[in-house]
């Protein structure tokens, strides 16, 4: 079984990296080089979504070639980490969430595999997003590392860049959904397309738009992340194999 974490915006710099792979794809060049790194006690792939250094949006992210380069070095396990906005008071900024539903409101993304008339066309099953072992496993290696992360969420993936409208969010909110980000769709579809199990460990940065008294800054998203992401690499060094 081989393991990859995608990491967000402020999970750059969370392993020791022992290898470098360049990896071209049909759909073009991943984000970045795939690093090769230990999770817990496994071997894996580190891919930084949005490039190193981070510079690409989130609607400019190739998450084909992203998803078809971790297929082609043999991955079957996806861990990826998304930065987030908050709908539920109870999981406020540094809260650590494992989303077990979303709702795409992302538009104009590559978002198949099954995208000309060669490739097979594939309607995939997607009720359960994150329905496989690893999701599970993520939320033991949580459990094991003392590390406090809540089971269960619902992301709106929006197109972003910008952030969310009051409006939008209170719509998003009563259409079910508890957390706002921009990466997890179309990345969580491609991945099932590709035979890969996906979960996503959540990492609140803000409360959405509109929530709080304060407008949202950047400075504080960053600071918040970065704040974060001790807790976040202890929960994957307490990985283990599902
Ligand atoms: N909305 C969308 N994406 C995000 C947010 C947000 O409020 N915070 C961090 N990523």
């Amino acid at each position: 079984m081989s393991l990859a974490i995608i990491g967000g915006t402020g999970a750059l710099d969370l392993f020791d990296v022992r290898e470098e792979r360049r990896v071209d794809t049909p759909y073009g060049r991943p984000s970045a080089a795939l690093a090769g790194i230990r999770v817990g006690g496994l071997d894996g792939w580190f891919l930084a979504r949005h490039g190193r250094p981070h510079r690409l949006p989130p609607h400019r992210v190739n998450y084909r070639a992203n998803i078809d380069a971790l297929h082609r070095v043999g991955v079957e396990r996806i861990i990826a980490i998304n930065a987030v906005g908050s709908m539920d008071s109870n999981a406020g900024p540094g809260a650590l969430v494992v989303p077990d539903q979303l709702i795409d409101y992302t538009w104009g993304r590559a978002h198949s595999f099954s995208d000309d008339d060669i490739s097979p066309l594939r309607h995939i099953e997607f009720a359960e997003p994150f329905a496989g072992p690893t999701r599970a496993a993520l939320l033991a290696a949580a459990e094991r590392a003392g590390v406090s992360c809540a089971d269960g969420g619902c992301v709106a993936v929006t197109q972003g860049p910008r952030l969310e409208t009051a409006a939008e969010v209170r719509r998003m909110a009563r259409d079910g959904a508890s957390l706002v980000g921009m990466t997890t769709m179309p990345e969580a579809s491609l991945a099932r397309e590709a035979g890969m199990d996906y979960a996503s460990l959540c990492v609140v940065a803000n409360a959405a738009a509109g929530l709080d008294e304060e407008p949202i800054s950047e400075e504080a998203i960053h600071e918040v992340l970065a704040g974060a992401m001790g807790r976040v690499r202890s929960i994957l060094a307490a990985f283990e194999r599902p």
